[in-house]
């Protein structure tokens, strides 16, 4: 057996006797965003530790674990932390958790992220509906062997962010009278912050935001056949673009201010996708 497929099945296998819950959407909670899970009520938690196999994240701030539970009516799994390329994991380690979460059952994938903004029109604090993305600098997690059992070999990706779900959270965020930025997501690998022309060329590339995970999981999730979406919270402007050198407190700082907005957006949002989903 691929050893890729081997230790995903070993990871389901150990796990779903534990939590015996079929979620409707995934969500992945970026940096500092993992408060969202306040928001619904929790059944279960699985640590990631606890999972024979899994990759473990180390980022001070993300909290490594699934939850389980419902928002509202709504079952899902919520990934309070994320596994990042640049903690040294292979992306196939990366994309695991998002393939798990479909195994379970999930239909929709989230995905959230703090992001440095690289349009000019950006404010730090701004909300980013993410409309494509941009995943050529960090290696696909679909190399090696293809996983028949989930996807094709060469999967098409003129949609990774689904349309339909693009117009429910344009409409959720306008009824809540939540300003809501469109645009391209950037990959870089990280972990340090780019440099002022690293920033540039992410921009004259087309991109709206950089960030250090995300594009990877959109990958792993379109090949399943996913439903997705994404919103980046902008917590700084990218590197060159003010005075201010980057820190990791400023973007949980932000994260933290624009918390009660982002929690209702998302909230909204699952419940009409939900709705989506079973029309
Ligand atoms: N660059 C990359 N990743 C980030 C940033 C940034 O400016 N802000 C939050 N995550």
């Amino acid at each position: 057996m691929n050893p890729v497929s081997e230790k995903l099945s070993k990871c389901y296998e150990s796990m779903k006797d534990k939590v015996p819950f079929k979620p409707q959407i995934a969500l992945v909670l970026g940096s500092g965003l993992g408060d969202y899970a306040d928001e619904i009520q929790v059944e279960s938690v699985l640590e990631y530790k606890d999972i024979e196999g899994f990759p473990v994240s180390t980022v001070q701030g993300h909290k490594g674990r699934f939850l389980f539970g419902h928002v509202e009516n709504v079952p899902v799994v919520i990934m309070q932390g994320r596994v990042h390329y640049y903690e040294g994991y292979a992306m196939t380690d990366v994309v695991l958790p998002i393939r798990l979460m479909k195994l379970m059952g999930a239909e929709a994938l989230f995905l959230t992220n703090a992001a440095g903004g690289v349009n000019y029109d950006f404010r730090a604090g701004d909300f980013m509906l993410i409309r494509d993305q941009i995943a050529s600098f960090v290696p696909s997690p679909l190399l090696g062997p293809n996983l028949e059992e989930l996807g094709p070999r060469f999967c098409d990706m003129s949609e990774v962010y689904d349309e339909d779900l693009r117009v429910i959270i344009r409409k959720a965020a306008e009824d809540l009278g939540i300003p809501l930025k469109e645009g391209v997501y950037v990959q870089l690998t990280g972990p340090s912050y780019e440099t002022p022309a690293e920033v540039n060329m992410c921009r004259v590339l087309g991109g709206d935001a950089v960030g250090m995970s995300t594009a990877c999981e959109g990958i792993a999730a379109n090949h399943m056949g996913m439903k997705i979406c994404g919103i980046s919270c902008i917590s700084n402007m990218a590197c060159g673009m003010t005075e201010n050198p980057l820190s990791h407190k400023e973007v949980q700082e932000t994260a933290d201010r624009v918390a009660p907005l982002f929690k209702k957006l998302i909230t909204t949002s699952v419940l009409r996708i939900a709705k989506h989903l079973e029309a």
